[in-house]
């Protein structure tokens, strides 16, 4: 019998090495070596002239058959649009997330949906009652045609779908499952390595696709290292707060269609919803104005999407001032305000300053940036601002207010919700105002203050 071989690989790139070192080659991150366990090949390769099969020929690329039959449309139209107009047949799509955030129910909401589609439903982490308690929540479980499937052993799972041959694979989840020819426990970099490369071996010889769940640790990998994102066609991750309401799936990674997309969902009692008009959510109907907000006019990916920025300023109870940021980052927070009482003159050291995006986002874009500054000065100044107005700019360290990507869209998502007024930099070049909107140029935070508050 061959020897079993270890190796090492670095959970933060995922490349491997015969032994172990103090810093990773590749990435250069120290301390990421892990040792694991490599299963013998079964059968070796015995030339390269012997294991070339007759008919695998180059193909010139004006012969090759393409027919736009290729995808598969699922049931839920958001996740349609975010791979690019429906499942790719012969794909693998990872969906990756953070334990809670609804990965099981949005895999089972699909073929719920969508009640022609034969699927094979693989769970590893829940019993047959669970998924079918689960779906009689979700609804449409009647008309149905989904096959349960409680199986991690992998080299099941496959047999199974060649000799059923499904419409769709949905595999819950790659951490769970295993395949007899590694020795490693399940979860481990190699089992899940090995599980997802015979998903992709399958769904390429047989054009069904397969979605496969993925746990995301803490620091946002897939299964520890990234090794699964190198192997799969796409991947969506799937975010949110897993007490907030509203999830954003994320297309991060695809090999047919654009990575720039989300889709915004509401979690309810009955499963997902899918939000056509996301901004439509976030933005409140306050019927008085209240002090410390503003509307942030922002972009993910492609997608315009307008939502409140609340702010809270009040006088330190401690020595030191506390700076609190959900959602936004709480450095970024600190700059802005250190450019606003280094370039503007306020005195916010003695404040304490609180900061928060409505329904639960995370945003990571700098044009947030003139949002936060006036939903903090509105609050300083205990100054509501209009409900008509927005904001999108990215404010510099010398308090200069600066051009942001995508204008356009942004402005005219908020001319068609109704905004009255845009702020935004005076650098920035936008096209004929849209009707009903009007478009005020910033040049720096004195600016924004003379403009906004007098
Ligand atoms: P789940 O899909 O099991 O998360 P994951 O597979 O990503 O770990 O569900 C996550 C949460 O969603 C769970 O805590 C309960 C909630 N939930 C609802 O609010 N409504 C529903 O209809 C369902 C099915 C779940
Ligand atoms: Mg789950």
């Amino acid at each position: 019998m061959a020897k079993t071989k270890t190796v090492w690989y670095c959970t933060n790139c995922g490349n491997e090495y015969p032994q172990f070192l103090g810093k990773c080659p590749a990435c250069g991150e120290w301390n990421t070596m892990k040792e694991m366990t490599v299963a013998p090949k079964k059968s070796s390769v015995r030339g390269a002239a012997q294991s070339v099969e007759a008919d695998r020929k180059p193909l010139k690329l004006k012969e090759i058959d393409f027919s736009k039959e290729n995808r598969l449309g699922l049931g839920m139209e958001e996740v349609d649009r975010l791979l690019g107009g429906g499942i790719v047949r012969g794909s693998l799509v990872l969906i990756g997330g953070e334990p809670g955030v609804g990965k099981s129910t949005l895999s089972l909401q699909i073929p719920l949906s969508h009640p022609k589609l034969n699927t094979l439903y693989v769970t590893g982490e829940e019993s047959a009652e669970q998924v079918k308690m689960r779906s009689s929540r979700l609804g449409g479980a009647d008309e149905s045609n989904i096959q349960i499937f409680c199986e991690t052993l992998i080299d099941n799972v496959i047999a199974e779908a060649a000799a059923s041959r499904p419409d769709l694979v949905i595999v819950d989840s790659v951490q769970t499952m295993y395949t007899a020819s590694i020795e490693s426990t399940s979860g481990s970099v190699s089992q899940v390595k090995e599980v997802a490369a015979m998903l992709l071996r399958f769904a390429k010889e047989t054009g069904i696709p397969v979605i496969l769940i993925g746990h995301i640790t803490k620091d946002g990998y897939i299964a520890g290292p990234k090794i699964l994102e190198h192997i799969v066609d796409v991947v969506l991750q799937f975010e949110g707060e897993a007490r907030g309401s509203y999830r954003i799936l994320r297309s991060i990674k695809n090999r047919f269609g654009s990575t720039a997309e989300i889709a915004v969902f509401e979690m309810t009692g009955g499963g997902l919803r899918e939000v056509k008009n996301p901004s439509e959510l976030l933005i409140p109907m306050h019927e008085a104005n209240l002090s410390g907000t503003a509307i942030c006019a922002s972009l993910d990916g492609t997608r315009p999407l307008l939502f409140e920025v609340q702010a809270l300023v009040s006088s330190a109870v401690y020595g030191t001032a506390q700076r609190s940021a959900t959602g936004f980052d709480t450095r970024r927070l600190n700059m802005l305000l250190a450019v606003l009482e280094k370039r503007a003159g306020f005195r916010l050291a003695q404040k304490d300053v609180f900061l928060n995006m409505a329904g639960g986002l995370k945003v990571a874009e700098p044009a947030a940036d003139l949002a936060v500054v006036a939903a903090v000065l509105s609050s300083n100044f205990d100054f509501p601002l209009p409900n008509d107005v927005c904001f999108a700019g990215e404010v510099g360290l010398s308090g200069e207010i600066r051009p942001v990507s995508g204008a356009a869209r942004r402005l005219s998502e908020a001319a068609r919700l109704g905004f009255k007024k845009i702020y935004v930099s005076s650098y920035e070049k936008l096209p004929d105002p849209q009707a009903g909107i009007s478009i005020i140029p910033l040049s720096d935070i004195p600016d924004l203050v003379k403009k906004l508050f007098k």
